[in-house]
């Protein structure tokens, strides 16, 4: 059986004080069944490490080097990020392909890099609405991931993938969940083929998950949990979702 999980994607968003509420609200609620994990901004580890202590809810961060350390300015390394509590990092997340040309090999690398210091990268996945409009979502989603899976396939069941189809972040258009359905079945056969233990990997949806339509997609055979946005940053709506998967 998977355990089913949800995380938080605070993307660039936050201050010390709207944290703290956030934090507190999600630490008072109670125990949730599904995995939780916040992932915040760089700056605000430390407080989130302090104030989720002792809770179940577990700390990620939104990126990571492909480096263990050296000269590369502005970059974090997960050494770094496991001294702050960190346990889960999100690699590969659209924006950061799209803004700053991350490509399939740098994210297998940060993936590696992170499962290496004992952390689990969620290894992000998805198809902008023009490929989907073209009929190449599949040949898009299978070139992404066949990076991850020709260097992790063994360890394949210890990540957690996410798939985001871009035209759905932050835009309030879901994918169906027939859709995301039929995505993630693909994204596991894909596993299965590159002779990964497809059956043991947690695939997470996300694209504008929110309370009103998270049960309906984490309903599905395929869908084990959500990567969350913008519903992240309003603690009932995220315990709402946590309490849907
Ligand atoms: P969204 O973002 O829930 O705001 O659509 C999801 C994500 O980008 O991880």
């Amino acid at each position: 059986m998977r355990r089913t999980m949800v995380a938080g994607n605070w993307k660039m968003h936050g201050s010390l004080q709207t944290n703290a509420e956030l934090l507190r609200a999600l630490v008072a609620a109670p125990r949730a069944t599904c995995e939780v994990v916040v992932c915040t901004p760089f700056p605000y580890l430390a407080q989130a490490q302090q104030l989720l202590a002792g809770s179940a809810v577990a700390l990620g961060a939104q990126d990571c080097s492909m480096h263990e350390h050296g000269a590369y300015t502005g970059e974090v390394a997960v050494g770094m990020l496991t001294e702050f509590g960190c346990s889960h990092v999100i690699v590969g997340h659209s924006e950061r392909r799209a803004y700053h040309a991350e490509t399939d090999a740098a994210v297998a690398a940060k993936a590696q890099r992170a499962l290496a210091a004992g952390m689990t990268p969620i290894v992000c996945v998805g198809e902008t609405l023009q490929q989907r409009e073209r009929g190449e979502t599949e040949a898009v989603i299978g070139l992404q991931l066949d990076a991850t899976l020709h260097l992790l396939g063994e360890r394949l069941p210890e990540l957690v993938l996410a798939y985001e189809p871009v035209w759905a972040i932050g835009t309030g258009r879901t994918a169906t969940p027939e859709q995301a359905q039929q995505v993630h079945a693909f994204i596991r056969e894909r596993a299965r083929h590159r002779g990964a233990d497809a059956d043991a990997v947690r695939v997470l949806y996300g694209g504008s998950v929110k309370p009103d339509n998270a049960a309906e997609l984490f309903a599905q055979p395929d869908i084990d949990g959500g990567l969350i946005g913008g519903a992240s940053l309003k603690a009932a709506d995220f315990l709402a979702i946590a309490g849907a998967a």
